[in-house]
């Protein structure tokens, strides 16, 4: 079952990404830092239980294109996602990312952007954000096919540019990738 996470899955997720991520702590933070900032959208943070476990989580979160002319258009990132490793391969993590692009469909978001695994990520329609125009700065552990971008169905015009993150990536960011 996916449904919206709530206050009191905090402890719950942070369980889920701390184990997701090998004991990298950036993800978890991250979040904390999301949640706490207007990039944070409630409806866009979600969970996936299986028997009343949290076992999955994703987040959408606003980001922004920025345009030749300097206009900051808002969009969405895709980041973090995390599913346990006891259930992982079982659809956990694609139930996730097709609930949160239906939720983001449903609100008219124009694109939604991810900087994930380049094998994983077309299913769900993600391709290469610079074939779409969205230029994104990525660590320099990631592929450049690592960024990705994905649009609303039937969607004709869209916002290209630089990928703009707000502060509370600086967690999992370098530096000079921030505004
Ligand atoms: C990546 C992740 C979220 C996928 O969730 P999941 O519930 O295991 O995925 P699903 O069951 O929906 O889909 C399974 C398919 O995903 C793909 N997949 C799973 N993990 C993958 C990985 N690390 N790299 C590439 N593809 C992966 C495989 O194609 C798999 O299909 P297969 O079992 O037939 O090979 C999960 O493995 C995870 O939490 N990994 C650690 C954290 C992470 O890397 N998050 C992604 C950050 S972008």
């Amino acid at each position: 079952m996916v449904r919206s996470a709530r206050d009191d899955d905090a402890d719950a997720i942070e369980v889920v990404l701390i184990e997701a991520f090998e004991a990298d702590d950036r993800p978890a933070a991250l979040v904390r830092a999301l949640r706490a900032s207007p990039a944070h959208l409630p409806e866009l943070e979600l969970v996936a239980e299986r028997g009343g476990v949290v076992v999955g989580h994703v987040v959408l979160s606003r980001v922004h294109v920025v345009d030749a002319t300097r206009a900051r258009h808002p969009v969405l990132a895709l980041s973090p996602l995390s599913v346990r490793v006891a259930v992982q391969r079982t659809g956990v993590g694609g139930a996730l990312v097709l609930e949160a692009l239906s939720r983001a469909d449903a609100s008219g978001e124009p694109l939604v952007t991810v900087e994930g695994h380049p094998s994983y990520y077309p299913r769900f329609g993600f391709g290469l954000a610079r074939e779409l125009g969205v230029t994104m700065a990525l660590p320099n552990w990631a592929p450049p096919e690592a960024a990705m971008a994905r649009l609303r169905p039937r969607t004709r015009h869209w916002p290209q540019g630089r990928l703009e993150y707000p502060a509370a990536f600086e967690t999992v960011l370098e530096e000079e990738q921030l505004p």
